[in-house]
Formats: C-alpha cells, sequence, structure tokens
C-alpha cells in the first residue's frame, strides 16, 4: 500500500477532514502531524456532524489506528472533550494513539496568547487565542512539557515548576495580571494524565510496524500551506508547519516513505484571521460564497474572509509541497453564477508579477489580474460521475490543472461522503 499526506493549499479549511473522512474507509492508519485544536475538521457521515479539533479524521473507521503524532500540540481539556463526545454519538475511541513526544498546551500558554494579541493592537494576528503559538514558542525554547511527562508525577511537578516560575514572571511583571497556581494546575493535569494515560504511547515505532506491513497510511494536515511559518504569509501565520515535508518530521518517518502528496483546495479561498489576501472579494459576491457554503470557523465562529481562486498562492503551493494529486471541494458553491474569476498574476506598482511575494507588505498590495470563465447554471449536487458535471465545470477544473500543473483527482459536490467524486485513483 502507501503512505499519502493530505495537505491544505490555501489558507485552511480546505476540507481536509471531508477527504480524510472517505479515504479512511480504505486505510489501516490516520496520523496528524501538525497544529493543535486551532484546526476544525468538519467531518459530516452516518454518525453525524462532528468538528473535530484534535482527533484524527480518520476514528469513524474501526480499522484505522488513529495517531496524534509527535509534531501537535494538545490541549488535554479539549482533546477529552472531543473524546467524550465521540463516545456520546456511539463512536469506538479505543483505537485512539496519542504520541508521548506531543506538546501540551498550558493554561499560561492560551493566556498568553490572548494577552500578545491585544498588546499587539491594530496588528493582531487573529489567532484562534488556543495557545498555538506560545506552546509551539516553549517548544523549541526547550521548556515545553510533553504527553509523555504526564505519565510520572514527580517528572510532571518538575517540569511544570520550571516553567511557571518563569511564566508567572512574565505575567505579572511584563503583562501585569495574576500568576496562576501551581497546586491548581498540577492537580488539574493529573486528572487529565489519570484520563488520558492509556492513550499515550511511544508512536514512531507504531508507525514504522505499519510501514513494514505496507498499510495504507494517510498523514493528516492541519491549516494550510498559506499558513506555513517559512513560506505562507509571514507574520500572519501559524506556529507549526502545515507543508507535506511535516508530515514525515510530524510523525517520525522518513521523507522517502511518502508515496504521495495529496493537496486540498477550495474550488475558491478563504481566510480567517488577519493578513493579506488579494483575491478577497469584500462585495456581494464574497457575501454570496459566504453565505451558500456557510464560511464561518468551525473553531472560532469567526466569519471567513471569502474569494476567487488564486492560482499564483496555489502555484506557490503546489511548488513548495509537491503534489501528487489535488482534491478540489465545494465545486458546487459555483453552481448558478453567470462566470468565474481565476487570479492568474498580480499587478505591483505597475508590474505583473508571476510568483507569489515573501513580503506581506508587498503582497497586500498586490491587485489581482483575472481571467474570466463561463459558469453553469445547473446543481451538481447529485451528480456522482465526473463525466456529468457541466461541460463549464469541466473546463474550470482543466484550467486549474493547468495552472497548478497538476491534476485534480477528487472533487466534492457537497458535505456529506457520495457528494465526493473520484476522478482517479490517487493510489
Ligand atoms: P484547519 O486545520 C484556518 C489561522 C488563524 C490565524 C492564524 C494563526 O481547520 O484548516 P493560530 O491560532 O494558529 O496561532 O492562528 O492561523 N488558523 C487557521 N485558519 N483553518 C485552520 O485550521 C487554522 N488554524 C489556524 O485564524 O489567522
Ligand atoms: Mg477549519
Amino acid at each position: 500500500m502507501a503512505v499519502v499526506a493530505i495537505v491544505g493549499g490555501q489558507w485552511g479549511d480546505e476540507g481536509k477532514g471531508k477527504v480524510i473522512d472517505l479515504l479512511a474507509e480504505k486505510a489501516r492508519m490516520v496520523a496528524r502531524f501538525s497544529g493543535g485544536d486551532n484546526a476544525g475538521h468538519t467531518v459530516i457521515n452516518p454518525y453525524g456532524e462532528f468538528k473535530l479539533h484534535l482527533v484524527p479524521s480518520g476514528i469513524f473507521s474501526p480499522q484505522v489506528t488513529c495517531i496524534i503524532g509527535n509534531g501537535v500540540v494538545i490541549n488535554p481539556a479539549s482533546l477529552l472533550k472531543e473524546i467524550d463526545d465521540l463516545q456520546n454519538h456511539g463512536v469506538d475511541t479505543s483505537h485512539l494513539v496519542i504520541s508521548d513526544r506531543a506538546h501540551l498546551i498550558m493554561p499560561y500558554h492560551t493566556l498568553l496568547d490572548g494577552l500578545e494579541e491585544e498588546r499587539r493592537k491594530q496588528k493582531a494576528l487573529g489567532t484562534t487565542r488556543r495557545g498555538i503559538g506560545p506552546a509551539f514558542s516553549d517548544k523549541v525554547a526547550r521548556l515545553g512539557i510533553r504527553a509523555g511527562d504526564l505519565l510520572n508525577k514527580d517528572i510532571f511537578l518538575s517540569h511544570l515548576k520550571s516553567a511557571l516560575e518563569f511564566k508567572n514572571a512574565i505575567l505579572t511583571k511584563v503583562y501585569q495580571v495574576s500568576p496562576l497556581s501551581l497546586e491548581e494546575i498540577y492537580e488539574q493535569y493529573c486528572h487529565y494524565g489519570e484520563r488520558l494515560a492509556p492513550f499515550i504511547r511511544e508512536t514512531s515505532s507504531i508507525i514504522h510496524e505499519a510501514l513494514i506491513k505496507e498499510w495504507l497510511i494517510l498523514l493528516e494536515g492541519a491549516q494550510g500551506t498559506l499558513l506555513d511559518p517559512d513560506f505562507g504569509t509571514y507574520p500572519y501565520v501559524t506556529s507549526s508547519s502545515p507543508l507535506a515535508g511535516a508530515g514525515a518530521i510530524g510523525t517520525g518517518i522518513s521523507p522517502m516513505a511518502i508515496d504521495r502528496v495529496l493537496g486540498v483546495f477550495k474550488a475558491y479561498i478563504t481566510r480567517v484571521g488577519g493578513g493579506p489576501m488579494p483575491t478577497e472579494l469584500k462585495d456581494e459576491v464574497g457575501k454570496l460564497i459566504r453565505e451558500k457554503a456557510h464560511e464561518y470557523g468551525a473553531t472560532t465562529g469567526r466569519p471567513r474572509r471569502c474569494g476567487w481562486f488564486d492560482a499564483v498562492a496555489g502555484r506557490f503551493s503546489s511548488q513548495v509541497n509537491g503534489f501528487s494529486d489535488i482534491a478540489l471541494t465545494h465545486l458546487d458553491i459555483y453552481d448558478g453564477f453567470p462566470s468565474i474569476k481565476i487570479c492568474t498574476a498580480y499587478e505591483f506598482n505597475g508590474r505583473t508579477l508571476n510568483y507569489f511575494p515573501s513580503d506581506s507588505s508587498i503582497l497586500g498590495k498586490c491587485q489581482p489580474i483575472y481571467e474570466e470563465l463561463p459558469g453553469w447554471q445547473e446543481s451538481t449536487a447529485e451528480i456522482r460521475d465526473f463525466g456529468k458535471l457541466p461541460p463549464q465545470a469541466r473546463r474550470y477544473m482543466a484550467r486549474l490543472e493547468e495552472l497548478l500543473s497538476c491534476r485534480i483527482s477528487l472533487v466534492s459536490i457537497g458535505p456529506r461522503r457520495e457528494q465526493m467524486i473520484q476522478v482517479r485513483s490517487i493510489l
């Protein structure tokens, strides 16, 4: 079988959860490799409608070992809530495994995320305030606490003491807010630790065994390429890498073990939070997309900014990930549009740019140059064969394939499993 990395091609919310839920029917393992509960993966299947933040979207397939990899940061409270919610809906969670190397989000991380955002004032990044940035900062600053530490109360207490001493100094001296209580956090996290202990394991060897058995393994990405700390619209980015390359590091496998890289793109584009977005539509068309597709954040409920497909950004995303295939989601949102635009280049200071600038202040001043294609007037929601899609829809997809130099292998025309058309096999 194969290892397939599933990665967001835009600014997140592309429908990665939906794609993984479908592909997981044939897989034996799904491993999340980055991000934290800033992710919100909406899955609609026979069990109901779920917004998953940490649990891999393969959880609904009982034969799938679901791994929360070392590259993820875990808020134990939100993970336990998610596990309880799934169990209450009759979903078996006994096949979930958590890497002992995954870092934990602590109460000071969420508190500091909010305080840092307020300090930035007009320059706020619009984070999800889940403590993601502060937790990944602590990981690289070697101040982090890991899931495995919860298994030994003495070690946990000693790590917590050192970290909290420093964090409380920042809270009281820099932000002038009350310090956090060591005892309260210790008690609370010991309780979380007892509940999570059965799930915590060394996971890279579990994945390694699956590789030897040649299982179909899906690496589940979170966020999207344009939020990558290196290649995204810095500083308006998240704090871990959503790229395919991070799929290896975030799970502990060789980059050579990844056989296919599936980039998930919406037929249009959205962004939530601050930062430049050249094709943003602040008019009625943008509003129409938002209402039709219900583009409100799964994690924070914020309205998402909507715009035409940006193929300059898409090409760049294809380049840094090396997509072997693309899944195009939400194509049905364009049903009834008289025409559809694609941004194929930018105009900046009277010059045409054919590349995605690394400087966000330049990107913020780029004007999109559009190509306009005819729309289609019929509903696509009930179509199950690629060949039966309106010719204009197929033409739109063919143009995207040309611009991204990659084939579209999956296309979705609605939120349900059966509304995902397989154009060609991705394996
Ligand atoms: P999924 O996995 C869309 C955005 C936030 C903010 C920036 C930094 O559902 O695609 P953070 O809390 O990560 O420090 O916020 O990143 N962001 C997302 N946007 N989808 C996501 O995840 C996101 N996760 C973070 O809105 O702009
Ligand atoms: Mg989301």
